[in-house]
């Protein structure tokens, strides 16, 4: 089906490094069954799980099977017997570290078209593609060869650049897939259809009509069992540095000349480019309690929330502001973006809620969908207002509307070749060349409770402008 001509044709080996680790059993494993269950992986498929651990394939299978039915993966339904086998006779497993030549000589038993998934550390990518290069495995004759990397791209902008050029070594820019999960997600894909689609709300999109605009990604959960990963990395770089800057890019980035690949990161770029940093509009938190977490360093800095501004040097957004903010143990979870519209210059409704901003909410996740906030009359003999909710929710009945899981979306974007929703090397540098300068300017960050919208200096860094952060409402598309 969504695979087109070459499910039946062609062999095809999804190679992952890494099959142990967390990625993979908290994503990649999930997602591979649930495919299995769409008829979403092709006939000729074989997936190669590669970790050092030793394993028979009957022991591998079973890994797959504990992973599936983990209470802490919680893959939310029920592990069918017949899906399982069926998925159970594509998978092969190899034993051996990234640096074992003979890892290298069994893959080459494998012909046919290639993915390789690294769900591994970059520190191991050069061994890995030295071993491949060694081997031919990353040359495309007949067949193709395709990697997926995954988000983070480095830790800063000459890292990053690094890792780019490495990667280009042995692959070219039309094999490398750069995955950032957000841009798989169903949500902020239907930004795009919206905005272009849709030809009456584009023209609104701009700073004769926006007051400024809002990017929230907040969490009411703490960093879990992950503190070994996150101390090192903190708030910002883990979600600031790509997810939130692309929710930015696909709600303001300019029409593409088409809907493919090259025309739609360039217009994602162009926003990435032209983004101001003002490190000295940035605020740092962490919660409480976060230096007692497992792996955690007992005296860590590291932020778990940051709220920055930001403006876009174009004409189009000239003078719009952009407050962005992300943390994790907040009040609630919420991901959205708020589009605040400018109050309307005539004062007809002198009345209590005259001050409500029409806001256009693209809300990734809960309750997901697209909403706009306008201001109706109460029905009744009085002229009174009252905000509402136009709103285009997801219908949650799988079998009318189902979500695909973003990783599933990016592996089958992998498998056609499609590269619209992956990150370019010049996108993920742009990126780090405007986080760098707020990273670099990070201080002590301020303490905030548990279950609060963050520290204070976040509502003082909007307040100061006259402005305040939007509590997320639960309001709409509660189904
Ligand atoms: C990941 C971050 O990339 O994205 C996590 O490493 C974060 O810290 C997660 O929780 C958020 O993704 P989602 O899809 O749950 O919103």
């Amino acid at each position: 089906m969504v695979l087109g001509k070459m499910d039946k044709t062609n062999k095809l080996n999804l190679i992952i490094f890494g099959i142990t680790g967390n990625l993979a059993q908290i994503k990649l494993i999930p997602v591979l069954y649930d495919m299995a269950e769409k008829g979403l992986l092709p006939e000729n498929m074989t997936i190669v799980g590669i970790a050092r651990k030793p394993m028979t394939q009957s022991q591998f299978q079973d890994y797959f099977y504990e992973v599936l039915t983990s209470e802490n993966i919680h893959h939310k339904h029920e592990i069918k017997k017949d899906i399982f086998e069926k998925l159970c006779q594509k998978l092969h497993y190899l034993a051996g570290s990234a640096d074992d030549p003979k890892l290298y000589e069994q893959l080459k038993k494998y012909s046919g078209n290639k993915i390789y998934y690294l769900a591994t550390y970059p520190e191991l990518y050069k061994s890995i593609f030295d071993h491949l290069q060694k081997n031919g495995l990353n040359i495309q004759n007949h067949d193709w060869v395709r990697l997926m990397v995954e988000k983070p791209i480095g830790y800063d902008l000459k890292s990053a650049h690094e890792i780019n050029t490495l990667l280009l070594q042995y692959f070219s820019e039309d094999q490398i897939y750069r995955l950032d999960h957000y841009l798989g997600k169903e949500t902020l894909q239907n930004i795009l259809s919206f905005r272009f689609a849709n030809d009456i709300f584009e023209p609104l999109i701009n700073a004769s009509f926006i007051d400024h605009i809002q990017i929230t990604a907040l969490e009411d959960f703490g960093v879990g069992k992950r503190g070994g990963y996150y101390d090192l990395v903190g708030a910002l770089k883990d979600v600031g540095q790509n997810h939130q800057l692309q929710m930015l890019a696909f709600s303001i980035m300019d029409v593409p000349d088409e809907l493919a690949s090259r025309a739609v990161s360039k217009e994602r770029l162009k926003v990435l480019k032209s983004l101001v940093p003002l490190p000295e509009k940035t605020v740092f938190g962490q919660y409480e309690g976060y230096q007692k977490e497992e792996n955690v360093n007992l005296s860590s800095q590291t932020d778990t929330f940051y709220a920055f501004k930001t403006f876009i040097n174009n004409d189009r957004f000239q003078d719009v502001p952009i407050y962005v903010r992300a943390g994790k143990k907040a009040k609630q979870t919420a991901t959205e973006i708020s589009i605040v519209f400018k109050n309307p210059l005539n004062k007809l409704f002198s009345v209590d809620c005259e001050d409500e901003p029409n806001v256009l909410i693209y809300r990734i996740q809960p309750n997901e969908g697209i909403v706009f906030k306008i201001l109706t009359k109460k029905p009744g003999h009085q002229i009174k207002l009252e905000p509402e909710y136009m709103q285009y929710c997801y219908k949650v009945d799988p079998h009318t509307h189902y979500i695909p899981d973003p990783y599933e979306r990016l592996l089958v974007d992998t498998i056609r070749g499609d590269q619209t929703f992956f990150n370019t090397a010049e996108e993920v540098e742009a990126q780090w060349a405007f986080i760098d300068p707020l990273a670099n300017a990070r201080s002590k960050p301020s303490i905030y409770q548990p279950g609060s919208w963050g520290p204070k200096e976040a509502d003082e860094l909007i307040e100061a402008d006259g402005r305040m952060w939007l509590e997320p409402s639960m309001a709409f598309c509660r189904i």
